[in-house]
């Protein structure tokens, strides 16, 4: 199969907080299963530059990024086989970021759902439109559509919020070929309809906004103490219990085989206590989660493990932003002053050179003029004329009618041979076409 062929899927991880488990069943497994996938190459990375417009503390950003990766990695991400690399380690994506801001229309970035909230926001409490909305925020998008162009992805995994961006990212591209060739790929969001959304502790949906999530790789013993924390109606042991609308089943589903939930379904009807129920979630869940949280420890502990690795990543990533920024460069006309393509300069080579008329007198006092070819041979060679007005009337007729001219002013050319006046007809044919 050639690469052509080849379908390239990338997402960018947000390097905000540390991932959880609604985070690794909506976002993390999957990406990890597609990676796999034949004909697909993956590029996924730790979206740092945007993470910096939602927190301004170094090393909590430090840390997360950390962590998040230390998560991908442990969860059985092969960065052999994915190209696996830090936003911020690619100096070509904020170059490109620029490039796409002077293609980008205002008005598409204030259209931006993140912009629109956050100046709902501020007319709800009477603030100015703007207030506390940095250019960051205002951009993001953009930033968005760099990381993405970059690498000519066909496929974006993303969740349904983001769908608006990767619409703005094809604007962007559709813009800049438009304007400079076909450069960019227009990517396509894609819409996991089938990714489980993991209820909270709280039976609403798992997220770090409502505060009711569970740490990915939390200790083993604070995984099984959030897990009794779960919600669960009243019912007493041996009452039998729903599994619909039930957070402790849905859960429980999303890490178990079809055969293991019927089994559960079954427990449920026959009345299973809520605590025997807990502890199946616990132990299944730790089943999946322990040996990788074995590997996620580890990588914390060697953090320089992880720089290397997401070097190794970036200096992948870079073999193909590197040249592609080269050639984006080029084509907005950033590029040598010497450079052979540029247009002004080039005009004259691909304009075929005219024949030209030459006026001058000679020492008898007369005036002559003459038709020199591109290549300098004379054409035509005029008798002299007293006036100089006389030889200019007929070179104006010559180049205004072209060839039909040549008849009437055939006396002039005394020494036109036969053989010769196709040549000069060819060339003041070019002129008249010229005008
Ligand atoms: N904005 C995305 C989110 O919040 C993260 C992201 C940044 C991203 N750059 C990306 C996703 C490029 C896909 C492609 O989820």
């Amino acid at each position: 199969m050639t690469s052509a062929a080849r379908i390239r899927v990338l997402t960018g991880i947000t390097t905000t907080g540390t991932p959880h488990l609604g985070n690794y069943v909506g976002a993390i497994r999957p990406a990890v299963q597609a990676s796999r996938q034949a004909h697909t190459d993956a590029f996924y990375f730790l979206a740092d530059y945007h993470a910096l417009i939602k927190c301004e503390d170094p090393l909590r950003s430090q840390r997360s990024t950390l962590e998040i990766a230390a998560s991908w990695i442990a969860a059985g991400l092969d960065p052999e086989q994915v190209t696996f690399y830090r936003q911020s380690d690619i100096p070509e994506i904020p170059e490109l970021t620029w490039l796409l801001t002077c293609v980008t229309g205002k008005g598409l970035l204030n259209r931006a759902h993140a912009y629109k909230a956050a100046m709902d926001k501020n007319h709800a409490a009477g603030h100015d439109t703007d207030a506390d909305v940095t250019a960051g925020l205002f951009m993001y998008p953009v930033l968005m559509g760099a990381d993405i162009l970059m690498f000519k992805a066909h496929k974006v995994p993303v969740g349904r919020d983001q769908i608006q961006h990767i619409e703005m990212a094809r604007d962007m591209a559709s813009s800049f070929n438009h304007l400079y060739g076909e450069h960019f790929v227009l990517p396509e969001a894609v819409i996991e309809e089938s990714v489980a959304l993991l209820p909270g502790l709280d039976g609403r949906k798992m997220s770090k906004s409502y505060d009711n999530t569970i740490p990915l790789f939390a200790p083993s013993a604070q995984l099984r103490k959030q897990i009794m924390g779960i919600v669960t109606d009243s019912k007493a042991p041996g009452e039998p219990k729903a599994t619909e609308g039930s957070a402790l089943f849905q859960i429980y589903q999303a890490f178990a085989s079809t055969e293991e939930t019927a089994a559960l379904a079954l427990a449920y009807a026959e009345g299973i206590a809520w605590g025997d129920a807990k502890q199946l979630l616990f132990e299944r869940i730790e089943r999946e989660i322990a040996p990788m949280r074995a590997r996620y420890e580890d990588l914390l502990a060697h953090p320089a493990e992880l720089d290397r690795l997401l070097l190794a990543g970036a200096a992948k990533a870079r073999q193909l932003a590197t040249p592609f920024m080269r050639t984006l460069r080029h084509a907005v006309g950033l590029r040598a002053l010497s450079s052979g393509a540029n247009p002004v300069a080039a005009a004259p080579a691909h304009k075929p050179a005219l024949a030209s008329f030459k006026q001058y007198r000679e020492k008898d006092g007369l005036f002559y003029f003459k038709l020199v070819g591109p290549q300098g041979e004379v054409l035509l060679q005029s008798a002299g004329f007293t006036a100089p007005r006389e030889a200019g009337q007929w070179i104006a007729r010559l180049q205004q009618e072209g060839a039909a001219a040549l008849a009437d002013a055939r006396a002039c050319f005394p020494g036109l041979t036969p053989e010769g006046e196709p040549a000069a007809q060819a060339e003041l044919e070019k002129i008249k076409n010229s005008n």
